[in-house]
């Protein structure tokens, strides 16, 4: 089996040729804990959950059972990615479960921050122990824990999120092959097992997506603006070269309306925030400078494109004194 920990003399993963060494060393590894066995993994399409679904296809093939839970707070396109990069392109065995009703009718009504997280994360649980207890004969969990995540648990600044939260008759052996690499590491290697850039290099989202953008009681019409609204900021984003640039970039739809006109008529509808900032760790943050003439293109497409919107806004708030999403 692979390390469980990073040896402290290992080198940085910064070259396509140190990837490749990496990935045909855990390859091996991975053939030789599973065997002929079966691998559940919970395939969200962030990055690490990406990289270790590669990995194991390459080294496995069809004994990873892939689940993808749409919770219905992706982003636009999301699940359709998923979808064909690993089940069309990798060949992957992918479960796609579109679970969004079920979140959504949970979700109603909900206001406070936490118990929207908590309802998210219980849910999804939930939804992905029923698809583990359809299948026969899984003995492996892959994870994509990484080298973070485990510095970050002993120090007890966070509780290790991946471990952990299945029911507890649910025991399965853990397979964990990018838990001694750090975040750019698992980048590059995600770049060599053929992942499309935009997968690997893509911004940090929240594990409750847009839930968290769309403050207060989640509802289907303003959740669809916020995504609608969110889709257009990413292409312009990346049209004018600041994908990548920037650390992360999102909108915000908050829960009231004011008055407008449109198409010469009174019109009362919400507005669309736009966040962009840049961080090196999250604790702290900068917002983005974004060129006036972009802001008042999107605030064009915006105001014409989103149905139910009259007003753009921009968050000038660096962190602190605010955090950087809303809720
Ligand atoms: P804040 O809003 O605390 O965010 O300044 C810092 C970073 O953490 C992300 N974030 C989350 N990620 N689950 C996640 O997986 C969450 O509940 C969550 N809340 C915030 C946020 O997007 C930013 O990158």
């Amino acid at each position: 089996m692979a390390t469980d920990r990073r040896p402290d003399d290992m080198t940085r993963i910064t070259t396509p040729e140190l990837a490749d060494v990496f990935i045909e060393e855990q390859i091996a590894a991975l053939k030789g804990q599973i065997g002929d066995k079966k691998v559940l993994l919970a395939l969200s399409g962030g990055v690490d959950s990406s990289v270790v679904a590669a990995l194991l296809i390459k080294a496995v093939g069809d004994q990873l059972v892939c689940v993808h839970v749409n919770h219905g707070l992706l982003r636009k396109g999301e699940p359709e990615q998923v979808i064909e990069v690993f089940r069309n392109q990798m060949k992957a065995n992918l479960i796609y479960v579109d679970a969004t009703d079920r979140f959504l009718d949970k979700l109603a009504g909900v206001t406070d921050p936490e118990t929207k997280r908590k309802i998210i994360g219980g849910e999804f649980i939930e939804v992905f122990a029923e698809e583990a207890r359809k299948l026969d004969g899984i003995e492996f969990l892959a994870q994509g824990t990484i080298w973070p995540d485990i510095l970050e648990s002993e120090k007890g600044i966070k509780a290790h999120h991946n471990a952990g939260g299945l029911p507890e008759d649910m025991k399965f052996e853990l397979v964990e092959p990018v838990k001694i690499l750090f975040k750019d590491e698992v980048r590059i290697v995600g770049e060599r097992l053929g992942l499309p850039a935009n997968m690997v290099y893509r911004q940090p989202f929240p594990g409750p997506g847009l839930g968290v953008r769309c403050p207060g009681a989640i509802t289907r019409d303003r959740l669809e603006a916020v995504r609608e609204a969110d889709a257009i900021l990413r292409e312009e984003f990346a049209k004018n070269g600041l994908e990548g640039k920037v650390w992360q970039y999102f909108t915000v739809v908050p829960d009231f309306k004011s008055t407008g006109i449109k198409n010469g008529e009174r019109s009362f509808e919400w507005p669309v925030i736009i966040r962009a900032v840049n961080t090196t760790d999250a604790m702290t943050a900068e917002v983005e400078a974004i060129p006036f003439d972009l802001m008042k293109h999107l605030v064009a497409r915006i105001t014409s494109e989103v149905k139910g919107v009259n007003r753009v806004l921009y968050d000038f708030t660096p962190k602190p004194s605010a955090t950087i999403e809303y809720e």
